[in-house]
């Protein structure tokens, strides 16, 4: 049993709060929670009876109770937090991205190191029923030699829904940084590591305007990319195209697929973890649906910190680490450094697949 403190009261917080208390119960306990918006932590508190209310990170991370540090902080202050974290001698868990540059996520991840100390990162929906399915289908060689694959996701952005949008559209945030972690780490997770990336990317809009309830008609200036193309060399010899983009009012795009020399594999939405995994074989003639072959259909945040916790208390491979965390970081900033200096930009480390899961059914 490992007691976790959360920093960061957000949107995101209910989910991982419900889920470490329930779905992970067994392994996870929620020590307590902060946020620099009191009021915030303490209507998480109220509502799932989370531990205790710490009156800052600095509190929390001083209390000797709590094992690891859960970053729920917007992507700019990432850094910071699990910089602060670690310093304290927390095992840390942080929301995508690991930090806002690869410097960033390469300096975090050095400090862990040297500390001895875990450093997870989400996304951990690749550990969904969804993502572990196909790529079983993809291990058993159900399409063949991969060709190739598209990851697209397009939307006008978050400004309607978030209560407090500004972060998309700052340093961190953008389409790639804040969506991509998601289309990038499935992507790696499926076919290996990135060897080289080239990518386009626009600022298409100067301002956007919330018109969600709190900040309603409140202007944000954008500082970052809102559409980006890029193409991806991955290790294995397969080319990816992918779009991400905040600038698309509608599409008819897939979320991802992947294209094999014998069939094709329409992967589900990589920002959930369930179906449906759709699979083209010619002698079919259609695309049809496959069984789920894992656990965790339903929104499992949180996952990622189970993981960590399997991870100390049994010695079972750690997927959601720091390799591939700043990796993807890579891959999704090296489109925008490609388009900076005008070259096809080469990866540096290039971390080994996840370890899959263990399936609950047989094929
Ligand atoms: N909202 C979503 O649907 C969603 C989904 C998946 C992942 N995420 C990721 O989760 C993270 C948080 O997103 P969110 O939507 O919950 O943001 P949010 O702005 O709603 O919440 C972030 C919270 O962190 C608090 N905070 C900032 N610095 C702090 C500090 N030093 N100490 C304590 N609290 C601090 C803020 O006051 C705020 O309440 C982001 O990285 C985002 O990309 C969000």
């Amino acid at each position: 049993m490992k007691n976790v403190g959360i920093i960061g009261c957000g949107d995101i917080s209910g989910i991982y709060i419900k889920n470490l208390k329930g779905m992970f119960a067994e392994k996870v306990n929620v020590a307590g929670v902060c946020d620099v918006r009191r009021e915030r932590a303490l209507s998480r508190l109220t509502e799932y009876s989370a531990g205790k209310l710490y009156a800052s990170a600095e509190e929390l991370l001083a209390d000797p109770a709590v094992d690891i540090a859960v970053n729920l902080t917007r992507p700019h202050e990432h850094f910071a937090v699990t910089r602060a974290a670690l310093a304290a001698g927390k095992h840390v868990y942080s929301e995508k991205p690991l930090g806002a540059t690869p410097e960033e996520g390469a300096e975090l991840a050095a400090l862990a190191e040297e500390k001895g100390l875990l450093l997870g990162c989400a996304p951990d929906t690749f550990l969904g029923a969804g993502i572990q399915t196909c790529r079983k289908l993809i291990d058993d060689g159900r399409i063949g030699d991969v060709v190739a694959a598209s990851a697209f996701m397009t939307c006008r952005g978050h400004e309607s829904w978030h209560p407090d949008p500004e972060f998309y559209y700052k340093k961190g945030g953008g389409p790639m940084l804040d969506m991509g972690p998601y289309y990038i780490t499935a992507l790696v997770a499926l076919l290996g590591p990135v060897c080289a990336v080239s990518g386009v990317v626009k600022t298409s809009f100067a301002t956007r305007t919330i018109t969600s309830r709190e900040k309603y008609g409140t202007e944000v200036i954008v500082d970052t990319p809102t559409h980006l193309a890029g193409t991806v060399e991955f290790e294995c010899g397969a080319v990816g195209t992918v779009i991400t983009s905040f600038d698309v009012h509608a599409a008819q795009l897939p979320k991802i697929e992947i294209y094999g020399s014998e069939g094709t594999l329409s992967v589900p939405d990589p920002n959930t973890f369930g179906g449906p995994v759709k699979l083209y074989l010619p002698q079919d003639g259609a695309f049809r649906e496959q069984p789920l072959l894992y656990r965790y259909c339903e929104n499992s945040r949180g996952l990622g910190v189970y993981d960590m916790v399997c991870h100390m208390e049994d010695g079972s491979p750690l997927r959601v680490g720091a390799p591939l965390a700043l990796h993807a970081l890579e891959v999704m900033t090296g489109f925008e450094r490609s388009y900076n200096s005008g070259k096809y930009v080469q990866l540096g480390a290039k971390p080994p697949r996840p370890a899959p899961l263990e399936a609950l059914l047989a094929t």
